[in-house]
């Protein structure tokens, strides 16, 4: 039931590629990692956004819709989805018939007071592509180490099984010395490993937070899990910006800071910052956001403090 991949991306292609035709669409989520519609928009397949703040997007399910991408914990937005949640997400699968490719690289990369749940133990009859990898809790991208774990216990996938083992070896794509490791990885990883690892991104979120929330017109929201946070940014006291692209130029020239722009994502006005970084360089960038926003803040006349 284990499928191994070159990363998680190829995984994705690979559960993309099995389940849509070309002609048919998937639903992914918006904001969202940039690789579901590249994957899709290949392939011929539409890639429908749903909103993740707003659930009546599910109304683009049509009688072509071969999947619906959920990516628990979430890049770029830090979320972790409770199984309440997933449970109602899973819900609007079982009633449409459409199963999940459940995009779990951040399984288990929670804050202490969270808890992660697999999309496949909600609802057993969903059938899930669950797609992970190597690359995040590991931290080691390069490895090119993926893989899609089939859940099915209704029996529905069984064209699926086949088609997933047929594209599996149209290329030869895991790297096969450290394919050689992940038994040892996943048995015999010291349990603290993840732990530090976990707490130096939590640290990263929690200074990072303080130090933004404090500037003014800045709102960051603080992520349950993965490796980034997304800050909102209010263009109204940033009148030299017309967008989240531009002042995101400008903070790279002027800062030789670097945050992704919203619009990877397909939502404007926050930019990504990444929080993997050593903490002096957390606390150095974060104070450069700051400067930089000091020299290009203008307060709105009638907003007070001009916070957002
Ligand atoms: C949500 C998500 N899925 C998949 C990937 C790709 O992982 P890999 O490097 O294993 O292909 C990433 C990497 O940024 C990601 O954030």
């Amino acid at each position: 039931d284990v499928i191994l991949t070159s990363g998680c991306s190829s995984a994705l292609d690979l559960c993309i590629s099995v389940l849509a035709n070309p002609g048919d669409n998937i639903l992914i989520p918006r904001p969202g990692f940039s690789i579901y519609r590249t994957l899709a928009e290949s392939l011929g397949i539409e890639a429908r956004s749903y909103n993740l703040l707003a659930d009546r997007q599910w109304e683009s399910i049509d009688d072509r819709t071969a999947a619906i991408v959920v990516n628990n914990p979430s890049n770029p937005c830090g979320s972790v989805y409770t199984r309440e949640h997933l449970r109602a997400i899973a819900h609007i699968a079982e009633r449409y018939k459409v199963p999940i490719i459940a995009d779990e690289i951040y399984a288990h990369f929670v804050f202490p007071g969270h808890e992660f749940h697999w999309f496949a133990s909600v609802n057993p009859n969903v059938p899930v592509l669950s797609c992970g990898g190597l690359t995040k809790r590991w931290l080691v991208p390069g490895w090119r180490q993926g893989w899609i774990v089939v859940y099915d216990a209704k029996g529905h996938f069984a064209e699926v099984r086949k088609g997933l083992l047929a594209l599996s070896t149209r290329i030869l794509g895991p790297n096969t010395v450290c394919q050689a490791a992940i038994p040892d990885i996943l048995e015999f990883t010291p349990p603290e490993f993840y732990a530090s690892t976990l707490k130096c991104i939590e640290e990263n979120a929690k200074l990072s937070y303080a130090k933004l929330s404090a500037v003014p017109g800045l709102r960051p929201v603080m992520p349950e899990g993965a490796m980034y946070m997304m800050v909102g940014f209010s263009q109204s006291e940033y009148p030299d910006f017309p967008d989240e692209m531009a002042f995101t130029e400008r903070l790279v020239t002027e800062q030789s800071v670097f945050c992704l722009p919203s619009r990877c994502f397909e939502i404007g006005m926050f930019f990504r910052i990444v929080l993997t970084v050593p903490s002096d360089m957390m606390t150095e960038a974060c104070d450069r956001i700051a400067q930089f926003c000091a020299a290009h803040h203008r307060p709105t006349g009638s907003a007070g403090n001009g916070r957002v």
